[in-house]
């Protein structure tokens, strides 16, 4: 796949200088997200020695959540190398949710999703298994609507996100996302309902008025936002120090070429 020629089967999501997103079909059925961050500068392999590989990492968050039964994008594979019209790239790849939406559209349909309690119910799992997500906008969740029931959630795009220890609930990174997630909701809905989803996630009434205030004073972008992504990153070097290293920090276990060709 290149921005302008996509092999048969292929279809192209997003393409931007430095990501390309498409989909393509699976050996054994459904479909592949392809996710490649490209044109990396050629002094990246350097830096690898030292930080993971972003689509390691998002690799490995997602493969925590479904360990931990988080509704997400199920991770395939990932992997890294050069290839001539897009320089040096990272490439991840996840299955499909087929048939899903990203909440940020259906967002724009009055109507189209009433009750977001499900999702803060599912953040609050994700939470609980000690990942934050850095990044927990409404175009980072889809939805897909079965035939019979309710909607369903799954939380993507884990590009900023960290895994620690144990469970976040309460702490200053579980209170970004939620801000980040209620800032963008909250002027689609009234702010009763999104303290009654907040509730739903497992907050008292005065962490839920306190958090609604804190939403008055919350800037999403700009500065603000890249000091709480750093105190979020701080905080998860700190937290890996401190804790003794689990054989799944290592696990890589799908680590390898990518499953999927057309790159
Ligand atoms: N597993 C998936 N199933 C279905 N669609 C997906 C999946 N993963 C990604 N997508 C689609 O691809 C889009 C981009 O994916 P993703 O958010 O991971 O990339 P991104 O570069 O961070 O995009 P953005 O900057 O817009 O958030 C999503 O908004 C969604 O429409
Ligand atoms: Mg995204």
């Amino acid at each position: 796949m290149t921005a302008a020629r996509a092999e048969p089967g292929q279809t192209l999501i997003k393409a931007e200088y430095g990501t390309l997103v498409w989909s393509e079909p699976l050996q054994g059925g459904g479909r592949a997200i392809m996710k490649m961050y490209r044109r990396r500068p050629f002094y990246d392999p350097v830096r690898r020695w030292f930080l993971p590989y972003r689509a390691e990492r998002e690799f490995k968050v997602l493969s925590h959540l479904v360990r931990h039964g988080v509704a997400c994008s199920e991770p395939l594979s990932w992997s890294h190398g050069h290839h001539d019209p897009h320089g040096r790239f990272e490439l991840l790849v996840t299955r499909e949710v087929a048939g899903a939406t990203a909440l940020d559209k259906l967002l724009k349909e009055p109507g189209a999703v009433t009750d977001l309690s499900p999702l803060l119910r599912l953040t609050r799992r994700m939470h609980d298994s000690g990942v934050s997500h850095g990044g927990l906008a409404p175009r980072n969740i889809l939805v897909s609507f079965p035939v019979a029931g309710a909607p369903t959630f799954h939380i993507i795009d884990m590009s900023y996100s960290h895994i620690f220890p144990r469970g976040i609930a309460g702490t200053r990174m579980a209170t970004f996302d939620l801000l980040d997630l209620v800032y963008r909701i909250g002027s689609h809905f009234p702010a009763q309902r999104c303290s009654a989803w907040l509730a739903d996630y497992g907050l008292d009434a005065s962490a839920v008025q306190k958090l609604m205030r804190g939403l008055e004073r919350y800037r999403p972008r700009g500065h603000w936002a890249h000091l709480r992504r750093g105190e979020t990153d701080l905080r998860a070097a700190m937290a890996r120090l401190r804790a003794p290293r689990s054989p799944r920090d290592g696990d890589s276990r799908s680590a390898g070429p990518p499953a999927a060709s057309g790159t």
